[in-house]
């Protein structure tokens, strides 16, 4: 391989985004606006460039966006209470708890009390069932921005081996399940591995598609893809750069320069995978909110 085609989120959110243009205008055009609230517990710097996109994303698509931020002490009671006023506001369609949440809430917890038809993060374990099953009411949105890069990029998976390298609930094991499934973007052979794999080199080597969602700086390296293999880099790692103005830069969970000569296809990081994750999320608030005003997709 000479070089690898580049795998652009930017590129391909584009195509979504103009098509979930069409159906806000058509949803505005029968009384309804698709409205996303958003609650941020704590001051994580992180969480709160990730909570301003989404709002800023909401309005730049004419959708109703609500920010709802709550101090690190606010108590678990508290967060439950306005979980529960905005599963009622009909004017909200899709509501998600920015993640992670202070250490002294329990995460299930709050993750069960978001009503599931509004649960556009798709973290409820009735909507983790039903994707699963293969009936899915939303898809998770990193996950899902994945499989809509490898379609929208004419990339085969029927029949193909994906190897999945991490197992998180956020990505791991969610874009596994959604590999496996009969249907376009999927019918694939699923490998999933992770910290505890013994020689993981030798099954990465085996992977068509190789998805990659460890957590750990350029984790893979070329000697684990095979010649030929689309690569798809989900890590978003903040490593030290003191010679960047801020002090730091984002990195992937591959080694880019090395394994881009050896792939076909590869996404870079940043302007990878990461515009993608928003765009699912207005994708699944749209649905929601087509879902409550009875259009029928
Ligand atoms: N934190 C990191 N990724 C996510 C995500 O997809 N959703 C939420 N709610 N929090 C996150």
């Amino acid at each position: 391989m000479t070089g690898a085609r580049l795998i652009l989120g930017k590129d391909v959110s584009e195509g979504i985004y103009s098509e979930l243009r069409d159906r806000i205008q058509a949803l505005k055009g029968k009384g309804t606006t698709p409205g996303l609230a958003v609650i941020l517990v704590g001051d994580d710097p992180a969480s709160q460039v990730y909570v301003r996109m989404k709002g800023k994303m909401c309005e730049e698509l004419g959708m109703r966006s609500v920010t709802i931020t709550l101090s690190a002490t606010t108590t678990q009671q508290e967060l439950l209470a306005r979980i529960a006023e905005i599963n009622r506001d009909p004017g909200i369609h899709g509501l998600l708890v920015q993640l992670p949440l202070p250490s002294h809430m329990d995460e299930d917890a709050v993750i069960n009390a978001v009503d599931p038809g509004k649960d556009v993060d798709c973290f409820h374990p009735v909507n983790v069932g039903r994707m699963l099953t293969g009936d899915p009411v939303f898809l998770p949105a990193t996950p899902a921005g994945v499989q809509q890069m490898l379609v929208r990029s004419g990339i085969e998976t029927s029949g193909r081996h994906v190897v999945v390298v991490g197992r998180s609930n956020i990505v791991g094991k969610p874009m596994a399940a959604m590999m496996m499934q009969k249907g376009e973007g999927a019918d694939s052979t699923v490998t999933v591995v992770h910290s505890r794999t013994k020689d993981l080199p030798s099954v990465t080597r085996q992977a068509d598609i190789l998805i990659v969602a460890i957590g750990k700086p350029r984790f893979v390296t070329a000697d684990m893809v095979k010649d030929g293999a689309v690569v798809i880099d989900v890590g978003t790692n903040r490593v030290d750069d003191h010679s960047s103005p801020k002090g730091s830069r984002l990195e992937g969970d591959v080694d880019f320069d090395s394994v881009k000569l050896k792939a076909s296809a590869i996404s870079p990081v940043p302007g990878g995978v990461g515009p993608m994750t928003i765009c699912m999320l207005m994708a699944n608030t749209v649905a929601a909110a087509e879902a409550a005003a009875g259009v029928i997709r």
